[in-house]
């Protein structure tokens, strides 16, 4: 992984809540929220917690005595998070690497997490602090995308920028946030971390935009491929228009959609 995969700073968490967000984050935070709201849990953590999206749908449907913790590696994405939660007191938001949370044992009945392990350079210690930090039979909730051929926006975006950088293309999308999805790679980080039932299941959608534009600046320029584009000197805007042509082609002109796939993981 590199260093600047996990670097949701500057202009990142601003972009990436605005339009990442509404592309592909909500549906899924529905979903997991709704997992962990179901558990009636009285204290719920949550890891890479970024802008707040799965907080937020936890925040309406947990009642508001409920021990909410939302915890992220970049401040900024929490501050992004907190502007939009003003109206929610309750909710504690905290910096924290999900690899040495800085809670006591045993605190949480869950603790969950919306498309975050894959950015953790060690993750079966992510998962022991999970679990050190769940209370007896709490619950640990998290998702990842699956295979970048089943989220096909991130795939049309990555072969698009290939041709432009042919000596080291950006290979942000493909190697982490879409690179950890086989199932006994995740049991087998699970099991290391001595969780005993593990369920994984897939989640299914359609990712819609209002225009192929505005799918690809929010991939070229809400996530940290805008630093791989950047780092290679090359031009945000012209990055934006070549991926946005791409998905024009294999998409259409006007609103888009397109297919995206994850992994819901249960662990307890
Ligand atoms: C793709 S975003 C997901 C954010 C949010 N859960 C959502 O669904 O929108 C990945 C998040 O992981 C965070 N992150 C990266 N490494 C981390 C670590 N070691 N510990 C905690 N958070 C981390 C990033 O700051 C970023 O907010």
């Amino acid at each position: 992984m590199s260093v600047t995969d996990k670097s949701f700073i500057g202009s990142i968490p601003e972009l990436y809540d605005r339009l990442m967000v509404p592309l592909i984050f909500e549906y899924c935070a529905r979903d997991l929220a709704a997992r962990a709201v179901a558990l009636a849990p009285r204290s719920v953590l949550e890891v890479a917690a970024g802008t707040g999206v799965v907080t937020r749908a936890l925040a309406a449907g947990l009642p508001a005595d409920t021990r909410l913790v939302a915890t992220d590696l970049n401040q900024p994405m929490l501050d992004q998070a907190r502007k939009q939660l003003a109206n929610a007191p309750h909710v504690i938001f905290r910096q924290a690497d999900a690899q040495a949370l800085p809670f006591d044992d045993a605190q949480f009945d869950v603790v969950l997490c919306q498309f975050g392990v894959m950015f953790f350079p060690d993750r079966a210690k992510a998962y022991r602090e999970a679990k050190r930090v769940l209370k007896p039979g709490g619950h640990y909730l998290f998702n990842v995308w699956d295979r970048i051929e089943d989220n096909e926006f991130a795939d049309e975006v990555t072969r698009a920028l290939a041709p432009l950088f042919p000596s080291d293309p950006p290979r942000f999308l493909p190697r982490t946030p879409y690179g950890y999805h086989d199932p006994n790679a995740i049991r087998a980080d699970l099991d290391a971390a001595a969780f005993e039932t593990v369920s994984i299941a897939p989640l299914a959608t359609l990712s819609n935009a209002p225009s192929p534009n505005d799918a690809a600046m929010a991939y070229c320029q809400g996530t940290p491929l805008r630093t791989e584009i950047e780092a290679r000197g090359g031009s945000l805007e012209e990055a934006t228009r070549i991926a946005a042509a791409a998905i024009a082609r294999r998409f259409g002109h006007g609103a888009v959609s397109s297919r995206i796939r994850a992994l819901v993981v249960t662990a307890k």
